[in-house]
């Protein structure tokens, strides 16, 4: 039998994308898209579409067992600087969907699952280069508590339940097609597009702010990647470290003048300043490199060619 996938939270930013790559792979009929709401056109029209919570555990089971679901990725969640903002709110969302998916695969509806931590687990006592994948971590932000305690209990299920559920700790994720919200990383995206329409950005992170980083296309690869490497290869049940490239506000900004020279930024940190400050400021991912072969392909020039190009089409 084909393998049926679900994708909770399909409508954000990566789950746009993450869904497009998969029914191109696995056919449009065996992947299921789903999300609090109908948001996004294309995705409801290009295959089966479910309005669905993430937090509901009955409503997750009754579209599992109508479309014969295996495989879910659970891409809900709130991220970090909307998660300062609602820390309750944060907190039972990001644990609560995740409880909810794991006891599926524990109660044997499902098989496999996709659930991606980030580099907020990381924290301000987290060596800021280079951070390893064993590491002190002690993250400060409500978003990075949750997904510290998230890998925890993956790791946890992994171990007692045997649940195979798999994990990839995400950098910031520049894209264009579907908008990101609400995280820290984010200005890496509004800068292309103020740049395409007014030549000037104020960026909410201070020039030197550097953090890790990494183009859509190389966050989905590494996603599929993961998720087709055999079991036996993942020695990794919490989150893998991926890593891509690291740069500065004052560097991104560099690399946009080489194709709009009369570019311009300036800098007006808020309260994200502080949530940057905590994270690691570049990754190491040789134990993702080891066990399944994980490589990135853009880096900055390439993605502010690949940004400015498809947004230019946009507007
Ligand atoms: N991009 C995320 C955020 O800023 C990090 O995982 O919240």
């Amino acid at each position: 039998m084909t393998s049926k996938i679900l994708v909770i939270g399909a409508g954000g930013q990566i789950g746009v994308e993450l869904t497009e790559k998969l029914r191109d792979i696995y056919g449009k009929d065996n992947v299921i898209a789903s999300d609090i709401k109908a948001s996004n056109e294309k995705l409801v029209f290009s295959g089966p579409f479910e309005i669905l919570d993430a937090m509901g555990y009955e409503a997750i089971k009754t579209c599992v067992k109508k479309y014969h679901v295996d495989t879910v990725y659970l891409m809900a969640a709130m991220l970090s600087a909307t998660s300062e903002k609602h820390p309750e709110l944060a907190w039972q969302l990001n644990t609560n969907s995740l409880f909810n998916v794991l006891n599926l695969a524990k109660d044997g509806y499902i098989k496999h699952i996709f659930w991606p931590s980030s580099i907020a687990v990381f924290g301000p006592n987290t060596p800021k280069n280079n951070a390893e994948q064993h590491t002190i971590m002690e993250p400060t932000t409500v978003y990075g508590i949750s997904k510290q305690m998230g890998e925890r209990w993956c790791e946890y299920y992994h171990n007692n339940y045997d649940v195979d559920v798999r994990s990839l700790r995400y950098p910031g994720i520049i894209s264009w097609k579907n908008p990101p919200g609400g995280g820290t990383t984010d200005y890496a995206i509004d800068i292309y597009h103020e740049a395409l329409k007014n030549e000037q950005y104020t960026c909410f992170l201070n020039e030197h702010t550097e953090l890790p980083m990494m183009f859509m296309d190389d966050a989905i690869d590494a996603t599929v990647k993961l998720m087709q490497t055999k079991s036996e290869k993942l020695s990794i049940r919490s989150s893998y470290n991926i890593s891509a490239i690291s740069f500065t506000p004052k560097q991104i900004s560099e690399s946009i003048k080489k194709v709009l020279p009369n570019f311009s930024i300036n800098y007006k940190p808020d309260f994200r300043q502080k949530i940057a400050d905590s994270w690691p400021k570049s990754i190491n991912d040789s134990v993702a490199k080891t066990d399944w072969g994980w490589k990135h392909e853009f880096n900055l020039d390439d993605i502010t060619n690949e940004m400015l190009d498809q947004l230019s089409k946009q507007i």
